[in-house]
């Protein structure tokens, strides 16, 4: 069953065991993050802060919608217990039904509404999420949506926005990202401001979608519709046309301006640092802000994995670049993206190795924006989801002189990548480098060393025999 809502979500949460309702009073300044955060580091459950220092009764924040694979399996009307490997499958599987939008004239979303001079963003709780921020963040876990002028196409992506004054904000999306490209190709050139609206407490899998990175002209929208099994309803903005998920708890409406920056930032950020000195943001002039009574903020409180970021990344990010490879024609079988790794680490398996596969995979990673540094190959015969595996394959199969692949490039590396200097994130510029952990295709097969486990070094008949005695011998586990 599709949830309505994130209220409906919120209550699938509470009566799986994955939810805490927090009733005693917290202050937004830092004590919403402490304690979120504290909670992520101890894998446990999402948050409902229902009582925030200064804001009226149940103006409430919750954390960590999707910040475990339990939560994720649920946002996906999945057995909470479900494996990554069927989450992943599931989530490309309903992907791909793609069900329209239905327009709605009237919305939850709208029950309150403040426009133009009476926008006062304070009125919402948004946290001081970490010591060291540069200010209240009120879009961590969002949907913002953009529409380019020229094709229709409206763009959803998930990027985070600090409120500057009571009626604007300071958002920071990456150079590479579609929001920022079409700022730069559709606005900027014509001195417009252009219309965004940034959807805050939605339905999970919408907010999954706009972490997935689809290419210009995918309709995002069908896509949350297919994943959920049924249509968003969506609603026009009061200030502009743009079409807002209806069911979404706030929509802060407003335009970026092409004619003015402000600083931004720092914000702990997805890979576990905090992001660098303030930097220059794009600034969006609030028109209006539409809420439900009695609020629900999402919020992720983003830093040392897990958490949302962590989690949804590494579910969206790795079925889109299986696809992606899989359309080069690299003959991949699995990929997997670690939450540790918080998606600078990829790991994917393929039907048949070697330096050439391995350069078609670097060069897949390496084509467009690149995100990630690091990307391990190994053998169809690893799990690419066990690291247990994946760590002994690259101990003993990545060769230390000729089994990396190094590739630098400009301008279009991830500023966020915490081992690159100052510079070079300033510059974009970066490398990735893919450690080829697959056995060479010129090694005859007697040549390639026998792996010495149960499933390779016995006769089939042995296995047999033990698999059948397994419970006389008095052992427990899998048969
Ligand atoms: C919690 C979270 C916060 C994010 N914040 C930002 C951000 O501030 N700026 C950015 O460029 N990308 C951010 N991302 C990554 C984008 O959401 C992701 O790259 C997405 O594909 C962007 O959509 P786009 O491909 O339409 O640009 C964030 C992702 C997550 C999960």
């Amino acid at each position: 069953m599709p949830f309505a809502d994130l209220r409906d979500f919120i209550s699938a949460l509470e009566r799986s065991g994955d939810l805490v309702r927090i009733g005693q009073e917290v202050d937004w300044d830092l004590e919403v993050g402490a304690i979120s955060r504290r909670v992520f580091e101890q894998g446990g459950p999402a948050l409902l802060f229902e009582r925030i220092k200064d804001y009226p009764n149940g103006y409430a924040i919750l954390n960590g919608p999707v910040g475990t694979w339990r939560r994720v399996a649920i946002a996906l009307d999945l057995d909470p217990n479900s494996s990554v490997r069927e989450i992943y499958a599931a989530y490309t599987e309903r992907r791909e039904r793609k069900i329209p939008q239905a327009t709605v004239s009237s919305a939850p979303c709208q029950e309150e509404v403040m426009v133009g001079p009476d926008v006062d963003l304070y009125r919402l709780p948004a946290p001081m999420v970490h010591d060291g921020d540069g200010g209240r963040y009120i879009g961590t876990w969002d949907v913002v949506i953009t529409k380019d002028p020229e094709t229709g196409w409206t763009n959803w992506g998930m990027y985070r926005f600090m409120t500057h004054t009571r009626n604007m904000l300071v958002g920071w999306p990456q150079a590479t990202s579609q929001l920022a490209l079409m700022m730069k190709n559709q606005f900027l050139p014509h001195n417009r401001a252009m219309p965004i609206a940034i959807a805050i407490g939605c339905d999970p899998l919408c907010h999954m979608v706009a972490t997935d990175p689809f290419k210009p002209g995918e309709s995002e929208v069908e896509y949350a519709g297919g994943l959920r099994g049924a249509a968003v309803g969506l609603v026009s903005c009061k200030t502009h046309d743009l079409m807002v998920p209806a069911h979404a708890e706030i929509v802060i409406e407003g335009e970026v301006l092409p004619d003015r920056i402000a600083l931004e930032g720092p914000f702990g950020e997805y890979p576990g640092y905090r992001s660098g000195t303030m930097g220059e943001g794009v600034l969006v002039q609030v028109t209006a802000v539409a809420h439900r009574r009695r609020p629900i903020l999402t919020l992720s409180t983003l830093g040392i994995p897990p958490d949302d970021s962590s989690i949804a990344a590494s579910l969206t990010a790795a079925t889109a670049m299986k696809r992606g490879l899989m359309r080069r024609g690299v003959p991949v079988k699995e990929v997997y993206v670690p939450p540790e790794g918080v998606t600078h680490l990829v790991v994917v398996s393929v039907e048949r190795g070697g330096r050439q596969v391995a350069q078609q995979v670097l060069d897949f990673f390496t084509a467009r924006r690149v995100m990630v540094s690091k990307v391990v190959v190994v053998d169809r015969d690893v799990d690419a989801f066990d690291m247990a595996q994946v760590i002994h394959a690259f101990a003993t199969k990545c060769h230390p002189g000729k089994g990396m692949i190094v590739q630098h490039y400009e301008g279009r590396g991830n500023a966020l990548t915490p081992c690159y200097s100052a510079e070079e994130r300033r510059k974009l510029n970066g490398a990735s480098v893919v450690f080829d952990a697959t056995w060479p295709e010129e090694w005859a097969e007697e040549a390639i060393p026998v792996k010495a486990s149960f499933a390779t070094t016995y006769p089939e008949s042995v296995q047999e025999k033990v698999r059948k005695n397994w419970r006389s011998y008095g052992l427990g586990g899998k048969a």
